[in-house]
């Protein structure tokens, strides 16, 4: 009998087995016939050895001893290269942790105006979209801005030149006598109040919905002004619409935004589409902060858009959409909205 023999075959046999074991089963396969406890060949050699010359057995243990564990490690080595997934070509390792990707999410300003919509929409108002360009007719004329009014002045409105214009007018009123295309003023609009005409004027009463976008004044730029900013314009046109309603409607609109009871003042003021006319605020710190404007639809406005001003009256409101979201979540510079720093962005 060689015993170093046999343990070298019993060692060549089972390296073999294990590196040609393709998959799991086969691994397993090659664990029980070589190392198993029961039948295992490793066994059967353990017997042998017992009747090997003592003189030899200090030798042959050794190597016994060297073929046991280096079947374990290959069995070993081979289950854990079987498990791991397969590294495609160019070496890349699917076992590496991944570069995690960050979701983009909604500007605050489009989530505060979704939000508002749904509200709104709550209370049965739907929604209505115009122009940023508009024409003097829905900026000033049909809300009761006449000519010779302060608010059309050139400097505190952005007027666009001709050049510009004739591409942009798709929507807007009909030329009126004396204009052409390109000599009719446009500009950006200064309210979302247009809304309210651009609405009667394609619709009979009853009427309610609110329109959300952006608006233009040329203003001193700092912590509570920008040039741009968003402004929720509400429209209600009824028989018997109240003042009280008014309140009513802003007061639950800001409780449920702010996701707890506002009171909110009415400060006498004058629009002069709206009569009677308030300014809107809202609790600011021990202060109050103007949020926006309201009131009575003027009876000049209804008639202005066909509509019976002795049947029906309305209430309009234009409110100030970053002040809202300003409010909600504690921010105390409005320029926050639009410098597109992701660490401002990623908060919300
Ligand atoms: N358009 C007014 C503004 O921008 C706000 C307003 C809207 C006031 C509707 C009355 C009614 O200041």
């Amino acid at each position: 009998m060689d015993p170093i023999g046999e343990i070298v075959a019993y060692e060549q046999a089972a390296l073999a087995a294990i590196a040609a074991a393709a998959d799991a089963a086969a691994l397993e396969a090659a664990r029980v016939e070589f190392v198993g406890r029961k039948h295992g060949r490793l066994r059967d050699l353990q017997a042998l050895l017992g009747k090997v010359d003592p003189a030899q057995r200090p030798a042959v243990g050794k190597q016994f001893n060297e073929a046991k564990t280096k079947v374990e490690a290959a069995l070993e080595a081979r289950q854990k290269e079987l498990t791991r997934p397969k590294a495609v070509a160019g070496g890349l390792d699917l076992t590496l942790p991944g570069t995690p990707v960050r979701l983009g999410k909604k500007h605050p300003l489009v989530q505060t105006m979704d939000e508002l919509k749904d509200i709104m929409g709550r209370f049965g108002f739907s929604v209505a979209e115009g122009p940023e360009i508009e024409d003097e007719w829905h900026n000033f004329e049909a809300l009761n801005i006449p000519e010779d009014h302060p608010a059309r002045d050139p400097l505190d409105n952005f007027y666009l030149a001709a050049a510009s214009v004739a591409a942009a007018n798709a929507g807007l009123a009909p030329v009126s006598t004396g204009q052409t295309e390109s000599t009719r003023p446009v500009l950006l609009r200064t309210q979302t109040s247009t809304v309210q005409i651009r609405v009667m004027e394609q619709q009979k009463p009853p009427v309610r919905v609110v329109s959300l976008g952006r608006v233009y004044r040329p203003d001193t730029i700092d912590a509570s002004h920008l040039c741009v900013f968003h402004q929720m314009e509400g429209l209600m046109v009824d028989r018997g619409v109240t003042m009280a309603q008014l309140k009513t409607v802003i007061r639950m609109l800001f409780s449920s935004y702010l996701e707890h009871d506002v009171s909110i003042r009415f400060r006498p003021s004058f629009f002069p589409f709206t009569e009677p006319s308030v300014e809107v605020d809202i609790p600011w710190g021990d202060d109050w902060m103007e949020i926006g404007g309201a009131g009575m639809v003027d009876p000049h406005v209804l008639s202005a858009v066909g509509y019976d001003s002795d049947e029906f009256t309305g209430f309009a409101f234009g409110l100030g959409v970053e002040r809202l979201c300003m409010k909600r979540h504690g921010i105390t510079d409005i320029r926050r909205f639009y410098e597109n720093d992701v660490r401002f962005l990623r908060q919300f």
